[in-house]
């Protein structure tokens, strides 16, 4: 039976990171085992381009939408070949294909009455004369109170939102409170799915029962309409008949997983209802943060265009990095096109196998355990046994061996392992399968090992041989894993397209080569974190009085070889004559900026809590010293006011801090008196 596998499409908003790189990763190893062992599968992708949080990027990058999406869609598809990503389509859902199927879709959901078209409140803005869907909102969620969260959906508490449901909302394009105002959209009435979806949950034994749990307790509080129309201006397919709206990014992404199969099949030899209409298995693989429109939305649409309902949807967790988010400021987000640049991407492929199965838990790229296990498993134990036996076999034999020691009970004990391996793949349990590999390994390491062949070359010859043959059913059972360095050892043996059905423990042995397939990595993958201020000691040499400006000095200061001239709002806080001498902190990075006609380079560092206000200082340091913050690099790129006021740097027991870390300098911590901790800097 034909099977069509399928992995979320990214978004063509950026660059894919090395979270999303799990999913592709989980969804290749699947697809290439199922290749493997003789099935008729295809993979099947596309970038996924319209919306609006593509259209705001776009529009930050001063382009259209399309250019934007195309863009990341081939930077995308080259980082995604980079990790040995087998698609065997990687289409786009702005592309013909995608729309005539929407249109497909709609029409037959809408001749089955599943469609209707609803007056309802949505949010405009009179200044920018468009209306503001999704994205172009912001407001306070009314859930969970937190502020800056967007009209479609709230980061911090999970819940999907109407524009409307905002509390103080705002235009994200100009700021100002939009009005509300009445229009027309299309609804998909999906309670009318309410006993089929049911039935289907109940009767799907792959479905993972925790996550049926979780849709069941969505469908007792009752299925919603779903609103699948924006108004213009939006990046998107019109709907036909329409003169400004069109469909909402959700309807017409799922689709693109068909119009991607089309795309190939239109290519090839195939229709695409082979795939979604005929006998086939489908299965998506998803993350879990996007259950609810795979478990509900796309199977009633699938229920309402006649098409195939998925065998099964994986879904999978979160990658965390050292057990948090990933985060730009503590050094671990990493695009993955980065990562690739760090290491062999396929060690990411084995990092991420080793630790995956068919739950949804979260998984953790934690870089001491990644160290640790490229180095102990991949490197110590896989490539150290299969270098160690083919490079004797090189060196004694002449590269042949043609009698194979017939040790039963370890070819039993191997073959048992083997059909475990074979049933963890089938499983999507992947972190059995590589466990299994990795004992097989370790089985012949020890049997090589215990033969001693330096001692006895010719009586441990077919020794040897067998453990060749356990080299080579290794590089078959981890060919979904690593595929390219599967790949580099059969070659070694001279043989290629090695499939399940050719491990086998007797075959004669003729090397063509041996060569040792991974190197151990060094460094951990830790980037260097950047601290956006550059900061140096300055000595106050003068003091004037702005003559604009009763509330403002004028200050000449020196930075060792430098001399700047910087304004400062400070006459209500020091005398002048206070002020001379003193060694203080000043931010040289900042965008000069003209104070009441007098231009301000740079400006001093000082520490606020509302009623009082005290200089940063560095009594014992020298003009010109650089003022560091622990763990941290300075940043030396220009920096605007604004940027800086978002930094948060805060007082706290006396010492300067920003994200837990201090401030000071070769010589000195900077240390503030006269202030109440919480004090801001400014
Ligand atoms: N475009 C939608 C999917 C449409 S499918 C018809 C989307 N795109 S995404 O780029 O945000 O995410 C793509 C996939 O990557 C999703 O399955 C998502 O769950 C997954 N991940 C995104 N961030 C992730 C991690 N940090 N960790 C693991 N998977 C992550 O959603
Ligand atoms: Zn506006």
């Amino acid at each position: 039976m034909k099977t069509l596998i399928t992995s979320a499409l990214p978004y063509a908003n950026g660059e894919v990171h090395i979270g999303q790189m799990l999913e592709y990763v989980q969804t290749d190893i699947y697809s290439r085992f199922l290749k493997l062992i003789g099935e008729d599968i295809i993979y099947m992708c596309a970038s996924d381009m319209h919306g609006t949080p593509i259209e705001v990027n776009a529009q930050k990058a001063g382009i259209k939408p399309e250019e934007f999406a195309n863009k990341n869609h081939e930077k995308n598809k080259k980082t995604f070949k980079k990790y040995l990503i087998g698609f065997d389509n990687y289409h786009k859902t702005h592309s013909p294909e995608n729309e005539e199927l929407s249109n497909y879709f709609f029409d037959k959901m809408k001749k089955k009455g599943h469609i209707v078209k609803k007056k309802v409140e949505v949010i405009y803005c009179e200044e920018c004369n468009r209306s503001l869907p999704d994205r172009y909102v912001r407001g306070t969620c009314p859930q969970c109170g937190t502020h800056e969260q967007y009209g479609d959906v709230c980061e911090q508490c999970g819940i999907t939102l109407k524009g409307t449901d905002l509390l103080n909302p705002k235009c994200s394009i100009c700021g100002k409170t939009p009005i509300t105002k009445d229009a027309e959209h299309y609804f998909f009435r999906l309670s009318n799915f309410t006993k089929k979806l049911t039935d289907w949950l109940n009767h799907n034994k792959n479905l993972q029962p925790e996550i049926k749990k979780h849709i069941f307790g969505w469908i007792e509080k009752g299925l919603e309409d779903w609103c699948i129309s924006r108004e213009g201006p939006y990046f998107g397919f019109k709907i036909p008949g329409e003169k400004n709206l069109y469909f909402y990014v959700w309807l017409d992404a799922p689709i693109g997983y068909v119009s991607s199969t089309k795309n190939y099949c239109d290519k090839g030899e195939c229709d695409w209802k082979d795939y979604w209409q005929g006998k086939s298995r489908i299965i998506h693989v998803i993350g879990k943060d996007i259950i609810y429109f795979h478990f509900l939305f796309w199977p009633a649409m699938l229920m309402a265009a006649d098409l195939n309902l998925p065998e099964d949807i994986v879904v999978h967790g979160f990658l965390t990095v050292n057990g948090q988010r990933m985060s730009k400021s503590r050094g671990t987000f990493f695009t993955a096109k980065e990562f690739a640049e760090l290491y062999n991407p396929e060690y990411l492929r084995f990092y991420y196998a080793k630790n995956l199965s068919k739950k949804m838990t979260d998984l953790d790229l934690n870089f001491g355990d990644f160290k640790d296990t490229i180095n102990n498993e991949l490197v110590a134990n896989l490539g150290n046994f299969s270098y160690r036996t083919l490079s004797f076999i090189d060196k004694n034999y002449d590269g042949e061996i043609s009698e194979i020691e017939k040790d039963e009970e370890l070819i039993g004990k191997v073959k048992h392992i083997v059909e475990h391996v074979e049933k963890a793949y089938h499983a999507f349990d992947f972190r059995e399968a590589v466990k299994g590999i990795m004992e097989i390994s370790s089985l012949g390491n020890a049997y090589f090992q215990k033969k001693e062949p330096w001692k006895d070359k010719e009586g441990a010859k077919k020794a040897v041989g067998l453990c060749a043959n356990l080299v080579r059913s290794l590089s078959i059972l981890i060919k979904p894993v690593l595929p390219k360095m599967s790949v580099d050892l059969e070659k070694q043996f001279g043989e290629k397209d090695l499939k399940w059905n050719k491990i086998a423990f007797d075959k004669k042995i003729k090397l063509k080569e041996a060569k040792p397939l991974f190197k151990k990595i060094e460094k951990l993958p830790e980037k260097t974190k950047k601290f956006p201020l550059k900061m140096k000691v300055a000595k106050i040499v003068d003091v004037k009085e702005h003559p604009k400006a009763d509330k403002l000095y004028v200050l000449d200061i020196s930075l060792g070889k430098e001399k700047r001239t910087i304004v400062a709002g400070l006459k209500r806080y020091y005398e002048p004559e206070v002020l001379k001498g003193k060694h203080i902190v000043v931010c040289v990075n900042l965008e000069p900026a003209k104070i009441r006609g007098i231009e301000s380079n740079g400006m001093l560092l000082a520490a606020e809590d509302g009623i009082n206000v005290t200089l940063l200082e560095a009594p014992k340091s020298k003009p010109g010293d650089d003022v560091l913050v622990e763990g941290y690099e300075s940043d030396d790129k220009q920096i605007t006011f604004e940027e800086f006021k978002k930094l948060d740097i805060k007082v706290i027991n006396g010492k300067v801090v920003w994200e837990k870390s201090d401030f000071h300098t070769v010589k000195e911590e900077i240390k503030v008196e006269g202030v109440n901790d919480g004090a801001q800097i400014g």
